[in-house]
């Protein structure tokens, strides 16, 4: 019998990646998104399923404990996947107050209602940046699962805050948790504040494409469906209690993206236009993989090289989706949706 699953924040990038990745892969699940469509949510990525019979939206907060309650109490969940968040490390050094309210309050309330009324796995989908930086002049250093957490942001130090309080869940309740922490993604469906996004579609409209400080700054990208492959890997053979780092090997430096993107676009590397430094910015992300490997067998599928022309192509391919953004207008999706129904 097929499992039902709870994937909190898959209206989002890689949350919606998750829900078609997991439709596709395991018809016989029923896949439920609890989302509160925050500024990053767009409903209309989800329009391709939202007609499936195992497949149900519910607008909800995650910190609105009677609303997650409730929730449990009709779908019975075997599996809850934890993606939603607050994401952006920006946006945590303009106002880290909804940050620590999300990750670290809302990963609690959804703990809570698994403990309330059981569940078969709890995965926490955390990040590398827990693990703060490597120095630039160490290309031997990689994070492992056993590297302390140091944390450079308030994004990073509220995921690092859930990571804990997860283990704490799983150590003093038994609850049967899992966390992974992954490197940085890229791929559809991102939305326009990430560097690959942004870049893209500044360098469509002949914009500048603002780099952070000299550029030099390295970080480990992954393509999406990779990520979500290591997760459904975890969730069902994944060790109870465990943390599973999540990466490929595939370290680059921001200009040197940048570059690249101005050249699969055609257009001129003159756009490129260095602004103020980030506050705290961290120097280089780099995941050790081994783990995952050895335990559940993952590697990652695309190289950076194939992922990113694929990524290209899908926003020059899927104007609608990102313009729509920008316009303001997809945030009236759900209005257009549901506001009729009961
Ligand atoms: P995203 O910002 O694109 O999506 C977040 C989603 O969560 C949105 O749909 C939003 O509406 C929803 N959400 C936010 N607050 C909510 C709340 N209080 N209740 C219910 N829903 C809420 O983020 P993403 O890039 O898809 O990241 C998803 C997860 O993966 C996050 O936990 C993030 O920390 C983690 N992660 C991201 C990356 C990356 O490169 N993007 C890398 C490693 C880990
Ligand atoms: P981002 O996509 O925000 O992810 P993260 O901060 O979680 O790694 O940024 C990736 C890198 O790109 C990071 O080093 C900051 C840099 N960056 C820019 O140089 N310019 C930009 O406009 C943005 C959004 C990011």
């Amino acid at each position: 019998m097929g499992k039902t699953i709870i994937v909190t924040g898959g209206a989002g990038f890689i949350g919606s990646n998750f829900v078609f990745h997991m439709l596709d892969g395991h018809p016989d699940d029923r896949i439920i998104c609890l989302d509160k469509l925050t500024y990053a949510g767009n409903l209309s990525t989800l329009c391709s399923v939202m007609d499936r019979p195992n497949f149900r939206f519910v607008k909800a907060d995650i910190c609105d404990r009677n609303a997650v309650n409730g929730l449990f109490e009709e779908e019975h969940p075997d599996i809850v996947v934890n993606f939603a968040a607050e994401s952006h490390v920006d946006r945590s050094i303009e106002d880290p107050g909804v940050f620590l309210r999300t990750n670290i309050l809302g990963t609690q309330v959804m703990m809570d209602a698994c403990r309330k009324y059981g569940i078969e796995r709890y995965h926490q989908v955390s990040t590398d940046e827990v693990y703060g930086d490597l120095p630039l002049d160490r290309p031997d250093l990689f994070f492992t699962e056993t590297t302390p957490i140091h944390t450079s942001s308030p994004y990073s130090a509220s995921k690092a805050s859930a990571d804990l309080l997860v283990l704490a869940y799983h150590r003093t309740f038994g609850l049967p948790v899992s966390i992974s922490r992954c490197s940085n993604n890229y791929g559809p469906y991102q939305f326009p504040e990430k560097l690959i996004p942004l870049m893209i579609i500044n360098a469509l409209h002949d914009k500048p494409l603002p780099v952070y400080g000299d550029g030099l700054n390295v970080r480990d990208w992954l393509y999406v469906e990779d990520h979500c492959e290591a997760i459904d890997r975890i969730i069902h053979d994944g060790r109870v209690g465990e943390v599973y780092n999540v990466g490929g090997h595939n370290e680059m430096a921001n200009i040197d993206i940048v570059k690249l993107i101005c050249h699969e676009l055609g257009k001129p590397e003159s756009l490129i236009t260095h602004v103020a430094d980030r506050k705290g910015h961290d120097l280089r992300y780099a995941i050790d993989p081994a783990k995952i490997s050895r335990e559940l067998g993952w590697l990652p599928k695309t190289k950076f090289s194939d992922g990113i022309k694929k990524t290209v192509a899908w926003y020059l391919n899927n104007r609608d989706w990102w313009e729509t953004i920008i316009s303001g207008e997809y945030q009236n999706y759900y209005e257009k949706m549901y506001g009729n129904r009961v």
